[in-house]
């Protein structure tokens, strides 16, 4: 799908589809007025006749409209206009690709980015815009044998700005548009290589996978084997790899956007590609959905794509331990004594616990890269799903400031986190009667002991951690990875190159 922005009226358009919104009860917003006027009445004279009240959701295509220049016009519904903000305005979008999508139209003039909302300017519903269109034409297909013939025909996309501003404004939202661009191609990236079939991507696969990253976007890449993860000492990441038949890697990218000596941020990603549970075996329904395990892995590779893309001037590192968890005659079983890189002695409890194993060492070995920032992202725990459900992804971190930076990052980017918090008290459930300490704290808080486990190995520098259990992926009918949280860390990172409006 191709995209442009375009500063004309909506009634002037020769497009196939103009898109207009409608508030509810049928009130027309700006750009449906214009549409409406150049039809003597025609739009009001529909929505009189109690076809379109204008509720979230709803949509409305008409034909050769009076008077217009283009073949259709679609009204969109955008619920009651006090209430309109973020949530609407993506769902409007929405809304109006799927309509747009069951329409033959090949191409379409948005007219909803200047629909006022509380606190967001056109350069925000510019990039929301792209990414919400883009994600309405992905598909994963390429497992099929056959692909499916009802592809969506729409191929470019105007969006129309009534008053557009001024130079810097156009500049802007041109910026905005790339902006969207990069983080829905990294947002595919990662939804592929969720969606992937374990039995295709292995460790093995997500090393090649950030090779070719590497030479797409001249990154440098070092792949570790289980050689050299022995002779670091990290025995806590090779516990987890025993029970595999696939070899265990430690894959590192590397983004030099800015002087050598400006400190990188660094993304542990976690890169389970298919958790069985281990000894500590998983219950055998919904276990397919273990393959998304490596979604923080994946989330790390489609940031690291769409800043890359957009060349921004960041250092940036991306570290992803990758290995299976099965069972197996060699594997790790509870009760096991191991001694992480960092030297702390781990017993392991649960051997289902195995992210927080493999994240620990791959936190020690950021300690190399000397970072300004370190940022872990795990499909954790599914006590985060219990707490905070399929909507907010869970943030916990050892720096205040920090903190809030990922927090107006997700709601700049509108891919929500919530936080939970960190406090020592519970660090007491992780005590070991054998060990330095164990790899599980009871039921109770269960992510929060999770990221205290972490906390351990992250002593030497400002971190923050995102448990993305409840939000890398969907269930039921409509499986599927989101490319989730590749918005938020995407925004985290260009608004550190922007100044800091915090
Ligand atoms: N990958 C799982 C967490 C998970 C489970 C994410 C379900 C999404 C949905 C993780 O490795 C795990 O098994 N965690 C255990 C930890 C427990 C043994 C302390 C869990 O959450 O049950
Ligand atoms: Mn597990
Ligand atoms: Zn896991």
């Amino acid at each position: 799908m191709k995209f442009s922005i375009k500063s004309e009226n909506p009634e002037k358009q020769r497009s196939a589809c103009v898109v207009v919104g409608v508030f509810e009860p049928r009130k027309l917003t700006d750009a449906a007025l214009a549409m409406d006027k150049i039809s003597n009445g025609y739009i009001g004279g529909i929505l009189h006749s109690g076809d379109m009240e204008g509720k979230t959701g709803s949509a409305l295509v008409l034909h050769n409209v009076p008077n217009t220049l283009c073949e259709r016009i679609l009204l969109v519904g955008l619920g009651k206009e006090g209430e309109f903000g973020d949530k609407g305005y993506r769902d409007a979008v929405r809304t109006a690709f799927k309509t747009l999508h069951e329409t033959g139209a090949a191409d379409a003039a948005l007219f909803l980015t200047g629909i006022p909302t509380e606190k967001r300017d056109n350069a925000w519903k510019i990039s929301q815009t792209v990414i919400v269109a883009m994600e309405s034409i992905y598909r994963f297909d390429r497992l099929k044998s056959k692909v499916e013939e009802n592809k969506p025909r729409l191929r470019e996309v105007n969006l129309g700005i009534m008053n557009s501003g001024n130079q810097a404004e156009l500049a802007a939202n041109e910026v905005a548009m790339q902006q969207g661009l990069a983080i829905a191609e990294g947002m595919n990236l990662a939804k592929d290589l969720g969606n992937l079939a374990p039995n295709i991507c292995t460790p093995t696969y997500l090393a090649e996978q950030a090779a070719g990253l590497a030479k797409t976007y001249k990154l440098k890449v070092t792949i570790l084997e289980e050689k050299d993860m022995e002779n670091l000492g990290m025995g806590s990441l090779l516990a987890v790899a025993r029970g595999s038949r696939q070899p265990a890697k430690l894959v590192v990218l590397e983004y030099w956007g800015r002087a050598k000596k400006d400190k990188p941020v660094v993304l542990v990603g976690k890169g389970i590609t298919f958790d069985t549970g281990g000894i500590s075996l998983k219950p055998a329904a919904e276990m397919d959905e273990m393959k998304y395990d490596m979604c923080g892995a994946a989330s790390v590779l489609g940031t690291i794509t769409a800043i890359a893309r957009m060349r921004l001037p960041i250092n940036l590192v991306g570290i992803i331990p990758t290995t299976e968890n099965m069972p197996g005659g060699n594997a790790t079983k509870p009760g096991d004594v191991v001694t992480s890189m960092s030297g702390q002695t781990i017993e392991i409890l649960n051997t289902d616990a195995e992210g927080r194993l493999i994240l620990c060492d791959a936190l020690t070995y950021a300690e190399r890269y000397d970072p300004e920032t370190v940022i872990d992202i795990a499909t954790l725990t599914g006590a985060c799903v219990i707490a905070l459900g399929h909507v907010a992804t869970g943030l916990l971190s050892n720096d205040e400031e920090l903190a809030e930076e990922l927090m107006h990052a997700s709601s700049q980017a509108a891919d929500r986190a919530w936080r939970l918090p960190l406090w020592d008290d519970y660090q007491e459930q992780l005590k070991s009667n054998f060990a330095d300490i164990a790899n599980i704290g009871g039921r109770a808080a269960g992510t929060i002991t999770a990221a205290c486990f972490l906390s351990r190995f992250t002593k030497k520098y400002r971190w923050a951690h995102l448990d993305i259990a409840g939000t890398a992926w969907k269930s039921g009918k409509e499986k599927g990875a989101t490319g989730r949280p590749v918005p938020l860390l995407t925004q985290f990172l260009v608004g550190r190159t922007m100044k800091k409006t915090l």
